[in-house]
């Protein structure tokens, strides 16, 4: 923290890091704080940047719903499937339109993400209870969702970017496995790459800032996890995990966004967007040299902005780990 900012002026909105939250349906990820747990209020102002940076990813989403109904196989009926830590569900209405039959249902903390799940549903069609919603929280609400009260095991089960935000990573998918059908698969988007969509050199500041943002990013979702409450190290070894979560047939595969430059409107909308909260939150970790940087590619009007410059692309790539819950 510089000596100018006290810690109550300290940014502590949720945003954003590397290949953590960097899926297939964000840029760099949304979602860490820095030694603080990101609140409702946190995650709901988040709302139109997670849409519109899912949106921007729907093909890769739709190849990865795609490549789970294959995964999952003609012989096992997707009846129902949950997306857990939902966020505005644009992932839960992709997986109503790819199994019809099933009902689709968001779940997540932050009640107002689930006020645009609904509101995103009924724009798309997906009525008559196609999807659903349902508030809860990871880990300790979980075991409900299986019961009389909840929606009922799950053939399907997706989180993307959720689990990272629970302090026993192991313990949330052991809980998530518990939900499953036998039969039922869990697929687990918490790896990839930090996207990229700006050269190594832009011909302004210093050379490399994307993998300077990179680094910075990781030190921040360090001290997201850190702060969460009970939070507990664990070797990031996916396939290992959801072993021991009881699955079995663990895999995994790489879905990717590959968006050329010269990048169209939406996509550097998004980008500035991510930039701005870059900005906002690094004061103390980028040099004065990145900081002046960063203030040319948010300026709207500069030529050299994001909004502008020819070079801007969007290249994007997550993995999905998947296991499936033994027959009976
Ligand atoms: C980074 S966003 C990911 C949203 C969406 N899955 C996606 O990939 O675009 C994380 C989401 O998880 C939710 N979340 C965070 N911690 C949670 C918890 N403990 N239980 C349930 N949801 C949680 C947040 O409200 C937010 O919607």
């Amino acid at each position: 923290m510089s000596a100018h900012t006290s810690a109550h002026e300290r940014h502590h909105t949720p945003e954003d890091h590397g290949s953590h939250g960097n899926h297939a349906g964000h840029g760099q990820g949304q979602g860490h704080t820095h030694g603080h747990t990101a609140t409702d209020a946190d995650w709901e102002t988040l709302a139109t940047h997670l849409e519109t940076s899912a949106e921007l990813h729907l093909p890769a989403y739709r190849d990865t719903a795609a490549r789970l109904r294959a995964l999952l196989g003609p012989g096992h009926p997707v009846r129902r499937v949950l997306d857990i830590g939902s966020g505005p569900g644009v992932m839960t209405g992709v997986f109503a339109e790819t199994f019809p039959h099933a009902e689709a249902v968001a779940v997540d903390a932050t009640p107002a993400l689930l006020e645009h799940a609904l509101a995103r549903a009924e724009r798309l069609g997906l009525t008559g209870g196609r999807v659903s919603v349902r508030q809860a929280r990871l880990p300790q609400d979980l075991a409900a969702l299986a019961g009389e009260s909840g929606p009922g095991p799950a053939d399907l089960i997706w989180s993307s970017k959720a689990v990272h935000h629970v302090g026993d990573q192991q313990g949330a998918l052991d809980a998530l496995a518990g939900l499953l059908r036998p039969g039922g698969m869990l697929a687990v988007a918490e790896g990839g790459l930090p996207m990229r969509y700006l050269p190594r050199d832009i011909g302004l500041g210093r050379p490399g800032l994307q993998a300077r943002l990179d680094a910075a990013q990781e030190e921040r979702f360090q001290g997201m996890r850190a702060g969460l409450p009970d939070s507990v190290r664990v070797r990031e070894d996916w396939p290992a995990m959801l072993g021991r979560a009881g699955l079995t047939g663990v895999g995994s595969f790489t879905s990717l966004l590959d968006l050329p430059a010269p990048l169209p409107g939406p996509g550097r909308a998004f980008l500035h967007s991510q930039l701005t909260r870059l900005r906002g939150a690094m004061t103390d970790q980028l040099d004065a040299d990145d900081l002046a940087t960063l203030d040319v590619l948010t300026d709207p009007e500069a030529a050299e902005g994001i909004l502008r410059r020819p070079d801007v692309f969007l290249l994007s790539a997550v993995t999905v780990f998947t296991g499936t819950r033994p027959a009976r």
